[in-house]
Order: C-alpha cells, then structure tokens, then sequence
C-alpha cells in the first residue's frame, strides 16, 4: 500500500521506516531540508538503535522515500500518517499550531479522498476538530480523521512498532476498518477497535499511570529508607502479583524524557479545562519534582567535609538514547551547582561541547577513568551497560573517596562493597560504613571502608 508519514521527526522516521519494512511503499515528508538531505542518504539524524539500517534497507529496497515538498508527500498516497510534535506550551496544554497547520495544507492540496491518521499526541476531541476543518476547507473530497496513538519507547522504538502489546484505533467510521486492517497486517498484535476520542485518551492514560507507577515506588523507596526496608524487595513482592505486574516499579531519581512529564502536563491542562480535579497526577508529578533533590540532600550528608570533586555517570533520561530533555540528570546538576563543587560527568551518548545550558557547570569527560580519577563521590544517574559491565574493583583505586551512590539500584552490591566502595542504593537504609585512616587509594585488596553490618 502507498501510505505517506507527515513529520520526520522521531515518530514519523520510526513509523516510516517500520511501515517500509512491512512491505509498504512510503514516503515521509519534513518541512526541515537539511534533515530530509540527510535522510535521502540514508543516514539517521537521530540516535535510535537499529534505525539507519531500517532507513537504508527501506531506501534500497525503493519503498522508502524522501521528501520536503509537502504536495509530493500528499499526491503520492491515499492515507497519511500525522506525527508532526505537539510541544508543551507554557501552561502545560499542547501546541496543536503544527497539526492544524499541516492539516489545513493537505485539505487544500488533496485531489480525492484521504484518510489522516494522527500518531501525534493530541488532547481529546483534536480529531474532530481536524476533520471538521479539513471537510470545511474542502467540501468535494471526504477526509477521515483517524486516532491511531503511538506506545514507542525511545531506544527500543523499532522493536515496539514491529512488536507491540497491542495497536490502538479510533475511528468513527467502521467502514476505514479494512484499510488500517492491511496496513497493519504484518504486526502480531490484536487492534483495538474505539471512537476516536478514547483512543486519544488511551494514549495519555497509559503514559501517565506508567509515571504514577514510578513515581509510588520512588515514594515507596523515600519510606524504605527512613523505615529501614528494602524498596526492591517491596517491588519484587507487589510486582509478583499479576494485578500489579512488575513494569515500571523501578526506584531510581525519577522520569524523565520527552514523554511522560509533557504527557502529564497536558492531561492536567485538559482536566482543568474540563472543571474535573486529578489530585493524583499532581501529586505524581510533585513527587517526581521532588525525587532529585533528595538524592543531592543524600549525597551531601554523606560527602566527607572537605571533598571538593563529584562525579556524576550518565547524563541521558534513560539508556539507549542521547536525549537530555527533562532528563533527572539535570535537575541533580542545577541543585549541585549551587554549591562550589568541581562536576565532572561521564555519558556515553553525551560529548564534551554539547551545548546545553545546564551542562556549563560540568566538566565532560570522554572515559568513565577520567571522570573518577580524584573524586569524592560518584553519583550514577543513568543504567547503561558500560557501568554494569565495568571493573570497578580497579577503577576503585582512582577515586580519593569511595562514596558511590547508584541512583538506578543497577550495580551488584556485593561487588561494589567488595570493590571497598561505600555502596548506597535507593531505598534502602545504607549499612554502617568504617572509614579507615590514610589515603584510601593506597588499598588495592578491597579492606579499607568495610561495611560494618547494621547491627
Ligand atoms: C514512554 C512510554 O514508555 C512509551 O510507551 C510512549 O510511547 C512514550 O513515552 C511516548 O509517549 O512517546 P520513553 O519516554 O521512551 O517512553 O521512556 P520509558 O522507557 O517509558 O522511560 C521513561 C522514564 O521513566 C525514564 O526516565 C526511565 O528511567 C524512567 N523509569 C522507567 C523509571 O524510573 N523506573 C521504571 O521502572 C521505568
């Protein structure tokens, strides 16, 4: 089938490229040039694993093409997929100025029939409202607006198209059934079947109870650790209960990311509109403020008093991705900044010079070594591989003070110990830590600072 996906954009690219991949034909269209140049050589402007191959199999194999001339994009296919950004604007509501936009220009390029299908996330009610202006702009040809929200995460995105729990659509009018039927037919995964305002709500519902999971058990390690419990073993307990699932009941400092914290702004800005409270998405969202702050609070009432240096790993909201936006990370940098400490920060997907106004107050390193050598305090704030997979028993030796804090519970604790590190996980009350006298990078055999067992 010729289908056409509007905005190249994060979605757009991974929907484009999946939807080549199924075997359709495709065409996706950026208003950015440079962007579309880029892509027409088969290379990915975003970093998402097992994309560029997925772009260049598609462009290869001609069913996958490249254009910024919105007309070409609309002549070429009867059905278009919208996945154009809705940004937070400053009161939380999504700016829908780009989805009107585009959709406004197709109802006046289109010479037939066309279905929209809209993949952006957008407030309930936005498909009506496209479709009663498209059909305005251009009475003779039906247009049908149809909700088709997207479950892609970043750094599995691919997989999540190709794989997903399930495919959400709303449309309200049974006859389109077939045509979406065939352009997902290669998918293993049931479609749900809705109006077109639920699945718009679905898309906001899943992001934001997904948050409200993590934010109760960042809440729930906040306890953990003034109670003297385990939070992970809480998580273990209560995930194991089918009702529950395990998912997203990993404590660590907070969400972050392009999704859920514009998602739940959003959601808050409808309900105000709406007259209808959500005392619990504002307290998710308080709680996720909260979360960094906490984790400085414990770092700095656990530094030695002269330490001058911290080292903070991993930058990014989460691993697999060189996203910083709304990344903890930074809320961590901005409240550490306050105080005349030297930063210093390792990120595999983060280089030295990346421009970004709350990374002036650190020094980026290229090696995990570099960032360690003569700390006081290392603070681990995204889980990625290099940091499970690295041997901290000889890193150890580089830092001046062995204060570690695994802010993503992601390192074997036994190791670390063993590694002479003073080893604090979140939620979990730290056990005694024996400072033993000298330098402590004079000990090599992992004796200096034994944990002293809790009783
Ligand atoms: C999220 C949703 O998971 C996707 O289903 C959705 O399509 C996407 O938003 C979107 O709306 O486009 P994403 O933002 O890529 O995907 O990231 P997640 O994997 O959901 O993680 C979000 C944040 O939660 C990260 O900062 C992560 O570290 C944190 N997290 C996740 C936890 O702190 N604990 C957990 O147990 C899980």
């Amino acid at each position: 089938m010729k289908i056409a996906v509007i905005g190249a954009g994060y979605v757009g690219l991974v929907q484009a490229a999946g939807l080549a991949q199924l075997g359709h034909e495709v065409i996706a269209y950026d208003i950015h040039q440079r962007r579309i140049a880029t892509l027409k050589k088969g290379l990915s402007p975003i970093y998402e694993p097992g994309l560029e191959e997925c772009i260049k199999r598609g462009i290869e194999g001609k069913r996958l093409f490249f254009t910024d001339r919105l007309e070409e994009a609309v002549f070429f296919a009867p059905v278009l997929f919208l996945t154009v950004g809705t940004p937070a604007k400053s009161t939380g509501e999504a700016d829908l100025s780009a989805v009107f936009a585009v959709a406004h220009q197709i109802a006046l390029l289109a010479e037939e029939e066309k279905m929209l299908i809209i993949k952006s996330t957008v407030p309930v009610g936005t498909g009506d409202k496209v479709e009663k202006m498209m059909r305005e702009i251009s009475p003779s040809f039906p247009f049908h607006v149809v909700s088709n929200p997207e479950f892609l995460r970043q750094g599995s995105a691919l997989h999540d198209f190709l794989l997903p729990d399930r495919i959400v659509i709303g449309l309200d009018d049974g006859g389109l059934a077939p045509l979406l039927q065939e352009i997902y037919k290669g998918i293993p995964a049931p479609i749900l079947w809705m109006d077109r305002r639920s699945a718009e709500m679905v898309k906001y519902a899943a992001n934001v109870f997904l948050a409200t999971k993590i934010s109760f058990i960042n809440m729930m390690a906040e306890l953990c650790e003034s109670l003297s419990a385990d939070v992970e073993m809480v998580s273990l307990g209560m995930g194991s209960d089918r009702r529950i699932g395990p998912h997203f009941l990993k404590a660590g400092i907070g969400f972050g990311g392009s999704c859920f914290p514009k998602d739940a702004f959003a959601l808050m800005h409808m309900a105000r509109e709406a007259g209808v409270p959500v005392p619990m998405v504002e307290a998710m969202m308080e709680t996720n403020d909260r979360i960094p702050d906490r984790i400085v609070h414990r770092l700095l009432s656990l530094l030695p008093i002269k330490a001058r240096r911290i080292t903070l790993l991993g930058l990014t909201f989460k691993p697999g991705t060189d996203d910083l936006r709304d990344s903890p990370s930074l809320k961590v940098i901005s409240h550490l900044a306050k105080y005349p400490y030297t930063l210093r920060a390792y990120d595999p997907l983060v280089k030295e010079g990346t421009p970004h106004p709350a990374l002036h107050s650190v020094a980026l390193t290229s090696t995990i070594q570099e960032a360690i050598e003569g700390t006081e305090a290392i603070l681990l704030l995204t889980e990625w591989p290099e940091f499970k997979e690295a041997d901290w028993i000889r890193l150890r030796r580089l830092v001046s003070h062995p204060l570690f804090i695994d802010g993503r519970n992601c390192l074997d604790e036994e190791k670390m110990k063993k590694a002479g590190f003073q080893y604090i996980r979140i939620g979990k009350k730290p056990t005694l830590f024996l400072k033993t006298e000298g330098d402590p990078r004079e000990s090599t055999d992992g004796k200096r600072g034994v944990p002293a067992s809790r009783k």
